[in-house]
C-alpha cells in the first residue's frame, strides 16, 4: 500500500476533527469532499467572500447523509478573532486555506489583501495553537519564490515578492516559522502551484486562467491570453492538492514549519494550456463554437516561468501526484460541460 493509501486507511480506523477554513471555496470543498467520504468530523468556516454556497451544495450531493451529518457549518470572518476561537474549539487539525486569491487583486486593494491573508492567518494562528491542535497546515504559494530565476523551483531558494498577495503569503510562512520557534507549535505550509480543477470559478476579473479558457470556449467567446503565451505554469490538478494536505497533516514527522512545493513537477506554456483545454473539450463534446484566441499585454506582478521540484514532497511524505495536466483538464471539463448545457 503507497502511503497516501496509507494514510487515508488510518483514518478511516481512527476518525479525527478538520477545520477547513474557506471550505466553500475551489480547493477547501474539495478538501471537505474527501475528508467526508473517510468519515471524518469536519467543521468548515467561510465567509463566501469567494466561496459559494453551491460548491457545499455539491459535496453535500457527492457523501452519504450519514457523512453529511459530520459536517458543521460555520459561516464567519477570519478578520474575527472571537469566529477563529469558536471554530478550532475541539480541532485535531486545521486546513488553513481562506485568503483573498490573485496577484491583480492584491495589486488594486493591497489592505484588503492583507487584513484577510495576513491578520486573518494570524487570528487562526493564535486561536490554534491557544486550543491545542495537533498540526496547522496552511495554504501557502509559488508565488513566494517571486523573481527567483532558477527552475525548477526548490523550497529553500525564494527571491523578492512580485505582488502584494506574494507578500502576504511569505509573511505566513515566517509566522508559521516563529510560531514553531516560540510556541512549540506544530506547522505545514503547502506552496501550491496553480491548482484547477472542478468547483473552480471561472467568472470575474481575478478569475484563474483554466476555468477562464474552459468557460469561454464552451460560450463560442474569445480567449485572452496575457503577453506572447509562452508564459509557462506547472498546473496541478486539484487531487493532488488534497493528497498533499493529507500526507502533510497526517503522515509528516519532520520538524515544525516545514514547507513542501505541491504540483506536478512539469511545465506548460499559455500557448500549450489553450491546445490541450481545447483538445479535451473537442475530445468529450464534439464540436465547439468558433473561439478566436487573442493576445493582450502581459501582466504586472506574473512571474514568466513556474516550474516546482517535487523532490521534497515525494521523499518526505510519498507524495505521488495522480494526474497530469491533461489527465486533470478530462474531469475539469467534463465538469464545466455538464454546467453549460
Ligand atoms: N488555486 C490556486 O491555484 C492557488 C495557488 C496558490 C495558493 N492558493 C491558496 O489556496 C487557498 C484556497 O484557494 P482557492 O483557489 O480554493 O480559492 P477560493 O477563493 O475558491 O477559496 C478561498 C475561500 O476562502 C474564503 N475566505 C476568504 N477570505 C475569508 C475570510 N476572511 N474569512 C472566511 N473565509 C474567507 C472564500 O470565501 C473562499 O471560499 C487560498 O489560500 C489561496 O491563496 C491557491
Amino acid at each position: 500500500m503507497n502511503l497516501y493509501a496509507q494514510a487515508k486507511s488510518d483514518l478511516q480506523n481512527a476518525p479525527r476533527r478538520w477545520l477547513i477554513t474557506g471550505v466553500a471555496g475551489f480547493i477547501g470543498s474539495h478538501l471537505l469532499e474527501t475528508l467526508l467520504k473517510l468519515d471524518q468530523t469536519v467543521v468548515g468556516l467561510d465567509n463566501f467572500s469567494t466561496g459559494y454556497r453551491h460548491n457545499l451544495e455539491e459535496v453535500r450531493n457527492s457523501v452519504s447523509p450519514q457523512q453529511w451529518t459530520r459536517f458543521q457549518f460555520i459561516e464567519g470572518d477570519i478578520r474575527q478573532s472571537e469566529t477563529c476561537v469558536k471554530a478550532v474549539e475541539g480541532i485535531d487539525f486545521v486546513l488553513h486555506q481562506a485568503a483573498l486569491g490573485s496577484v491583480p487583486r492584491s495589486i488594486a486593494d493591497p489592505i484588503l489583501t492583507n487584513e484577510n491573508n495576513v491578520s486573518g492567518f494570524l487570528n487562526m494562528l493564535v486561536a490554534a495553537r491557544d486550543a491545542g491542535v495537533q498540526r496547522f497546515t496552511y495554504a501557502a504559494s509559488s508565488s513566494t519564490y517571486g523573481d527567483h530565476a532558477a527552475l525548477p523551483k526548490v523550497e529553500e531558494a525564494i527571491g523578492n515578492p512580485l505582488s502584494p498577495y506574494a507578500v502576504t503569503k511569505y509573511v505566513n510562512e515566517l509566522y508559521a516559522d516563529v510560531f514553531a520557534r516560540c510556541y512549540g507549535f506544530s506547522t505545514v505550509g503547502l506552496r501550491y502551484f496553480n491548482v484547477f480543477g472542478p468547483r473552480q470559478d471561472p467568472n470575474g476579473a481575478y478569475a484563474a486562467v483554466i476555468p477562464k479558457w474552459i468557460a469561454a470556449i464552451l460560450a463560442g467567446e474569445s480567449v485572452k491570453i496575457n503577453g506572447d503565451g509562452e508564459t509557462s505554469r506547472d498546473f496541478c490538478f486539484v487531487d493532488n492538492a488534497v493528497q498533499a494536505n493529507i500526507l502533510s497533516t497526517v503522515h509528516d514527522q519532520s520538524s515544525n514549519a516545514a514547507i513542501y512545493n505541491v504540483a506536478v513537477g512539469d511545465r506548460t506554456t499559455l500557448n500549450q494550456l489553450h491546445l490541450e483545454i481545447s483538445a479535451a473539450l473537442t475530445k468529450l463534446q464534439g464540436s465547439l463554437p468558433a473561439s478566436e484566441k487573442m493576445h493582450l499585454d502581459f501582466r504586472a506582478g506574473d512571474v514568466r516561468h513556474s516550474q516546482a521540484s517535487i523532490e521534497k514532497i515525494s521523499e518526505c511524505l510519498g507524495y505521488a501526484p495522480t494526474h497530469t495536466v491533461a489527465e486533470g483538464l478530462v474531469p475539469t471539463c467534463q465538469w464545466f460541460i455538464s454546467r453549460s448545457g
